[in-house]
């Protein structure tokens, strides 16, 4: 059974397929307004989400499916110390596909690895979240055209960030790639990263510190929430979660055609002043995700019937 619990799951040819799907529903949707007919969405998590869990849910929707939903572990189960495993066999029962969200590395493979359904990852932890890679890349060939040949910023918690690991890793595939990872000492990219990806296929990084010194020579800038929930304690959160924070004077000397990206949410990482500016395109990436979401959930459940 086919799941998508990284990205590194799909194939460069099948991420050129999930965006081409996805272009095509933004141009037909009406041509998808059945697709799904019958068919059933399970969405769980076990950790807080609105643009996730509501985009997977409004694809489902747009497709004419429909959807179950478990939100929080105090309503489910899971609160009675019922395992990932057993949850996973139990929604196989009354769905056709899974996405789940949980605090735990590894989490979403476990469920793939019991459910005789599709499994989605929506974030494990600190470790990954492919969905919203496939947001970001919609994004990104949108606004760019191309992957290839971009020099990308990573700024904010590389450490924790699920979403920058994602999309590292995807990114890594395409020519002439260039990263810029800012970020303070203590939230540095997980060396796993840097080996499995950065290393492994020899693609040149830069790590620093300074975001106006990395400024102008961006093509992408990713922000990122320092990630609270996943800090071991409070002090060391107060003292970095406003390290970086964008505002229109630190892009005085960006590109004028730069893409500001965010996965949000957003705490205080991004001014609200920069949000008319027509390079910022955080609530692009929102809306890219729910027709990223529609063609997986399209491509995994026309898989899992054959
Ligand atoms: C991200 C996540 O959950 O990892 N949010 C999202 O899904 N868009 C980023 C974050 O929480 O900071």
């Amino acid at each position: 059974m086919r799941s998508l619990i990284d990205i590194i799951d799909l194939s460069t040819g099948e991420l050129d397929e999930l965006i081409g799907v996805a272009m095509d529903i933004i141009e037909h949707p009406e041509k998808y307004s059945e697709s799904c007919k019958g068919k059933k969405l399970a969405t769980l998590f076990f950790e807080p989400s609105t643009r996730t869990r509501l985009s997977f849910e409004a694809a489902m929707y747009e497709l004419g499916g429909n959807v179950l939903s478990v939100t929080g572990g105090a309503t489910s189960s899971v609160a009675k110390g019922e395992s990932v495993a057993d949850t996973a066999k139990t929604v196989s029962c009354y769905a056709d596909i899974i996405a789940m969200r949980h605090p735990k590395e590894g989490a979403a493979l476990v469920a793939a690895n019991n459910a005789s359904i599709p499994v989605i990852n929506a974030g494990d932890g600190g470790h990954c979240h492919p969905t919203q890679t496939l947001a970001d890349l919609l994004t990104i060939y949108r606004e760019k055209g191309h992957f290839d040949n971009l020099t990308v910023g990573f700024c904010g918690d590389l450490k924790f960030g699920r979403t920058v690991h994602s999309l590292i890793n995807a990114l890594s595939r395409y020519s002439g790639i260039r990263f810029v990872l800012i970020s303070p000492e203590e939230l540095k990219l997980p060396s796993y990263v840097k080996n499995e990806t950065l290393k492994k296929y020899h693609l040149p990084y830069v790590q620093t510190t300074d975001l106006e010194g990395a400024m102008p020579s961006l093509d992408i800038l990713y922000m990122t929430r320092v990630q609270r929930e996943r800090f071991f304690n409070e002090e060391d959160y107060l003292r970095l979660r406003d390290t970086y924070i964008l505002t229109p004077d630190k892009l005085r000397h960006a590109k004028d055609d730069l893409c500001i990206m965010h996965p949000l949410p957003r705490v205080n990482e991004i001014s609200v002043s920069i949000d008319n500016d027509p390079r910022a395109c955080y609530f692009k990436q929102v809306l890219n995700g729910k027709y990223m979401r529609m063609a997986l959930i399209l491509k995994l459940l026309k898989e899992a019937q054959v």
